[in-house]
């Protein structure tokens, strides 16, 4: 039977192309730890690269050319050059720098996505045990504080922070909320809560920034030691999504007993839709979550609602932050 005209042929392309994303991102993973974005800040030929990379030709070309592909390089005759994202994002010369993000999804989480099927037929995360060295803890913490720098920059000019005495970041990695809120109010007192090999990078990081000496760090774990007092002011910015939805209730009713009433409280993460859908950049992290952390999870607005009214915080707005990242403010009742 011949299909009518005027009915779109059904085509496996949309599945064909979610089937090679892997491809383009392991290529792009690649690129950046070659090197190429920073080579490619001015037009080169590939004898160039070649000769700059120390590369053989094939494999070089291999590369630059899937990045051309993908669109995230420009060839104009024989030379290449970076895209405006890649020139903006990946070559360290622009405002925020990606490069750690893809260093921390290629050299942690990529191989972890390979035992998803495993992770979610069995529901035990496959890499959740898995002990972090020193070197990945670093990779881990720089990698999260450049996914997490457009929001942390986004909160810092959208909240009214005028408001505010002092500031408590509850697992505030190393800082980069606090960074951007201290850059944008400098008269903010400031607190970072966080484990001890976090709360150790922390400080060396911290130490390198301009408002970085006014962060006091407190080392402590959020479920076991006291939460800090005397702060108008907590975040918990992408901390939800490691927890499940009862040690979410706890962390926010201890949250609660640290603060006086009026007091504001930031969640800031991927709040998704009542099916957890959208946006779908969370959709898809919650894979990252379920490979990775015990019980690491996604939420919906409604859930997150639901926790603040239990531990006694009235949700008041969500502010739209970067891409899906979204900040959900609340009141001490
Ligand atoms: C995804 S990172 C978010 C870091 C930072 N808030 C940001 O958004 O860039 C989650 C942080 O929570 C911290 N964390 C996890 N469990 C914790 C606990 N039980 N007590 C204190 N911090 C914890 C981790 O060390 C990690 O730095």
């Amino acid at each position: 039977m011949s299909t009518p005209s005027n009915v779109p042929a059904i085509t496996p392309d949309p599945i064909l192309k979610l089937g090679t994303g892997f491809m383009a991102a392991k290529h792009l993973f690649a690129a950046v730890e070659i090197g190429l974005f920073e080579r490619l800040t001015q037009p080169r030929t590939l004898d160039e690269l070649v000769a700059d990379l120390g590369m053989p030709r094939r494999t070089a070309r291999i590369c630059v050319d899937a990045m051309v592909a993908v669109g995230v390089v420009r060839r104009d005759q024989d030379r290449y050059v970076n895209g405006s994202e890649a020139q903006a994002f990946l070559s360290g010369q622009g405002p925020t720098d990606l490069r750690p993000w893809a260093r921390f999804w290629n050299r942690i989480s990529y191989g972890a996505w390979q035992d998803l099927d495993q992770t979610l037929r069995t529901g035990v995360p496959a890499h959740a045990s898995r002990k972090l060295t020193p070197e990945q803890e670093e990779l881990f913490s720089k990698g999260v504080a450049a996914i997490t720098a457009g929001g942390a920059n986004a909160l810092a000019t959208k909240y009214d922070l005028s408001r505010h005495e002092r500031v408590l970041d509850l697992g505030g990695g190393t800082g980069s909320f606090l960074t951007a809120m201290l850059a944008a109010h400098p008269r903010l007192g400031a607190t970072l809560f966080e484990l001890p090999a976090t709360a150790e990078l922390a400080r060396k990081i911290l130490a390198g920034t301009p408002h970085g000496s006014k962060v006091q760090i407190v080392t402590g774990d959020l479920f076991t030691s006291p939460i800090p007092t005397g702060h108008d002011l907590v975040l918990l910015a992408n901390v939800v999504h490691y927890f499940s939805p009862a040690k979410n209730l706890e962390i926010l009713r201890r949250v609660r007993g640290a603060l006086a009433p009026r007091a504001r409280v930031l969640l800031v993460d991927f709040w998704m839709n009542a099916f957890h859908s959208e946006p779908v950049f969370g959709a898809l992290m919650a894979g990252e979550f379920a490979v990775l952390l015990p019980e690491g999870d996604v939420y919906s607005l409604d859930e997150g609602r639901g926790w603040l009214a239990d531990a006694g915080l009235r949700a008041l707005e969500l502010l739209p932050l970067a891409g899906p990242m979204s900040c959900l403010v609340a009141e001490a009742v």
